[in-house]
Parts: structure tokens; sequence; C-alpha cells
């Protein structure tokens, strides 16, 4: 890269979503320390390890270390240079409300504060309730006159998390509204993008409260279309019908998309549950809150999908289902992830076991996670092992190698075969087949 387009950066929050953008920054040729107050996540990165799992990433890591380009810190001195300061760190669900907890982010521009220069931009990457961006800038200006802050939220998905910071399909910039503070964040931010910018990706610059609401907006809308199609399962449950059908066939008209029409046990991860609820939340603060009530709808049909797949386990265990042993296959809240936030893969292990079944649960990344959060389940270390003396084996998140199973080699060994496809994503003919007693989710 050209010198003159190295720019000094520092990412505030070494988790998900700010590891990934240290290391792809790292990895555009910019200069960039990474700063977190968890001291054992920033030891694990400064050794060009993944503190999570996530593809691509340590490898991404590694690299950038050895180019010197990439530094990891506790301590927020090591980002005084910087010109840019992206906040990346978690705004989670608060405890006893539907709200964001914006604890974390307050205590990093709090921290950071004092080696923040003037003509330096902070850039905020977390989730923000609407209005949180204006709130920040007027904090900086105060304490430090001639520094900035812009919004530039983040799309990346767990899994693809390397590949959608390094080629994003969209970038958005949320400017001062002041003309020449928006020119001077633009001018560094455009540096800083210079090379997805170049390979055509669209940039939208605006104004705070648009950037901030993009992403709730994106997150909303995506959570919809599954909750969407998860209604729909419930009324082909009723009526008969085959949900994924119904999905082919009206994902095939270009304004609706089959993508993300995957009907289920429903959403779950760090983002769209909380995302939701937040937005509902700002904006009955806001007194608008009518124009998002639907997704109070949204959670509570993604909610009755997780009841749905523990409904059906009950009801092939029959009336003496306790201790009876169920496989769990699944644990995260999706493939290529360790991630268990909010998982509706966890959460059915967890109500299962809460029920007195024998639940043996496995996952090929989240174990470790899932134990962490709840001791109670037993776990095993591969798919064979769950099945084995099973009565119903039920798949909730769906890993290829679950996909790939097969069924006559899982036939063997469990007691009764009675699988439930939790993700639709099983051949269920190829399953009934070899013997199953197949269920699906609306179909
Ligand atoms: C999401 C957004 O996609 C991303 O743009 C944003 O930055 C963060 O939130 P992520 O949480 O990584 O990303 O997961 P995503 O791939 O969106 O999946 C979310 C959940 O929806 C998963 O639990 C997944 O299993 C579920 N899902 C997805 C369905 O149930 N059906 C579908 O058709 C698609």
């Amino acid at each position: 890269m050209d010198q003159g387009n190295v720019v000094r950066a520092s990412v505030i929050g070494c988790g998900y979503l700010g590891a990934v953008h240290a290391a792809s920054l790292a990895a555009l040729g910019h200069e960039v320390v990474g700063v977190d107050v968890d001291q054992d996540k920033i030891a694990l990165l400064a050794r060009g390890e993944a503190p999570f799992f996530e593809p691509g990433l340590a490898d991404l890591l590694q690299a950038g270390m050895s180019a010197g380009k990439l530094r990891f810190s506790t301590d927020f001195a090591a980002a005084a240079d910087c010109q840019l300061h992206f906040l990346a760190v978690g705004t989670p669900q608060m405890r006893g409300s539907q709200a964001a907890d914006l604890t974390f982010i307050h205590a990093a521009v709090d921290a950071l504060l004092p080696w923040l220069r003037p003509g330096a931009v902070v850039v905020g990457k977390s989730t923000v309730p609407v209005g949180t961006a204006r709130e920040l800038a007027d904090k900086i200006a105060a304490a430090v006159p001639g520094a900035l802050l812009a919004w530039n939220p983040e799309f990346l998905r767990e899994g693809f998390a390397v590949e959608d910071t390094l080629r994003p399909d969209r970038i958005v910039y949320g400017l001062p509204a002041d003309a020449a503070e928006a020119e001077a964040a633009k001018a560094l931010l455009d540096q800083l993008y210079a090379k997805p910018l170049a390979s055509g990706c669209p940039l939208i610059s605006t104004d705070y409260q648009t950037a901030e609401l993009v992403k709730v907006a994106a997150n909303s809308f995506l959570a919809t279309k599954i909750s969407f199609i998860n209604a729909m399962a419930e009324i082909a449950e009723v009526v008969g019908a085959d949900v994924t059908k119904l999905a082919d066939a009206i994902g095939f008209d270009q304004r609706i998309g089959r993508k993300f029409l995957n009907a289920g046990v429903g959403f779950g991860g760090g983002c769209l549950p909380k995302d939701i609820r937040a937005f509902q939340a700002r904006a009955d603060e806001l007194g608008t809150g009518r124009s998002v009530s639907f997704l109070s709808e949204v959670d509570a049909i993604n909610l009755r999908r997780r009841e749905r797949v523990v409904e059906l386990v009950l009801a092939s265990l029959g009336d003496d289902y306790q201790q009876k042993r169920v496989a769990v296959l699944g644990l995260a809240f999706k493939p290529e992830s360790d991630d268990v936030r909010d998982s509706p893969a966890l959460d059915v292990a967890v109500r299962l076991h809460g029920l007195g079944v024998g639940v043996v649960a496995t996952d090929p990344q989240a174990i470790g996670n899932a134990r962490r959060l709840h001791p109670q389940l037993d776990f095993a270390a591969t798919a064979e092992e769950a099945v084995d003396g099973a009565e119903v084996v039920v798949l909730v998140t769906e890993w290829r190698q679950y996909r790939d199973f097969d069924p006559k080699l899982a036939h063997a060994l469990v007691a009764r075969p009675v699988v439930i496809d939790g993700r639709n994503c099983l051949d269920a003919d190829r399953w009934r087949d070899a013997g199953w007693t197949y269920l699906g989710m609306g179909r």
C-alpha cells in the first residue's frame, strides 16, 4: 500500500467485532492497535490466537503481527498516537429490561478521552440506540475540542466475519452536522477504506441518526423475515403444508428472495434478539413505540419455535419422558461459530434438561462456552457419542457434520430412530428410507 494511505487506528474492544476489525484493518495495510480491558483476551490475541472460533481470524492475526502492522494492549495509552479510534465494545441487553446496556461504550469513551488528540476521529461501530452518537459527540467535543465522532455501523456475520469485513457489501458513514468536520472525518475514513471503496463497494454518507438506525433497521428486517417464515411454519403445521416448499416458491420472487427464509428453531446470537428488543425499547422512549410494535411479535414467534421443538421431543418420548435419553446436536446459535449467546439450540437443551429429560448435547465448537453457562448439562464430544442409546435425536444447529450424518450409521447407534430436524436441513426422504421417523419444522 502507498504509505500515504496508511492510517493509524485503534480498536477499542476486542470481542467478535473488534478483534476481526483490528485484524482486517491490518490486512488492509493500516497500523492497528487493539485495546481491551480483558487481560486474558489480549494475551491470546498478542500471541496470534483467536479468543473465539472464527474461520480465518488466526491467520489474519498472525499475518498482521508478523508484518508489524498489528499489536494489542490493555493500556489505552497505546492508542494515543492514532488518527482513528473504533469503538467496538458490546452493547448487551440490560438485565431486567429490553433496552441496551451502554455501560461499556461510555466506559470506553471515558477511558479514551485522556489520550484523544484534536483532529482524531472516534468511530462508533457498536450497535446503539438512536441518539447515542449525538450524546457521545457532545462528550468528546467538551473534553477534547477538535476531536470528532463518526458512526460507521458494522454488518459482519459471525462465521463470515473476516470476509464481510474485508469485502463489505456497503459502507455507511454517519458524519457530524458541521460541513468542515464532516469532511475531515470522511477524508480519514475514505483513506482507511480506500481498498474496498476502489473495488466499487457502495458508500452511503449520512447523519448520525440515520447511520445508527441503518444497523437496527437491517437486523430488524432480517429478524422479521425469519419470524415471517416461522409464522408460516406454524400455519403449515396446522394445515399439513410444507414450509420449505412454500419458502422455495415465494423465494423465487426476486422482490422476496430465498435468503433468510429458512424456518426452524429460530434466530439467536449476540445481535438479532437483543437488537430488536433494544429498538422497541428505544422507540417506546421516543414515544413512537407503535411504529415497531411488530418487533415484539417477531420476538414472540421466534421464542415459540423453541417451545415447539421441546413439545415435539416430549411428544415423541411419551408420558414417561423423564430420564429418557435425548441427543441434542448443536449448541451454537448457528454453524461456524462457538457463540452461544441467546442460542436457540442451547435453550432447547437447557429446557429439556430442566424438564428431567436425559439430555446429551454436542457441538463441534461451542461445548466450552455452553458448559461455562450450563454446567448441569451432559456433553459428548461427537455426534456418534451423543446419539448412542438416544430415544430421540434433535438437530438444532445445522453444522455440516450433522447435515452429512449418515442416517444408517446413526440408526445402528440409537435406541429408537426418531429425528427432529429443528433446522429443516436434513434430507427427509433419505432419513425415512433408512428407517427413521423424521419430524421437521412446519413440514
Ligand atoms: C447478524 C446479521 O446478519 C449481521 O449483518 C449483523 O452484523 C449481526 O447480526 P449474525 O448474528 O452473525 O449476524 O447471524 P446471522 O447469520 O444473521 O443469523 C442469525 C440467526 O438467524 C442465527 O441463529 C441463524 O440460525 C438464524 N437464521 C438465519 C434462521 O433461523 N433462518 C434463516 O433463514 C437465517
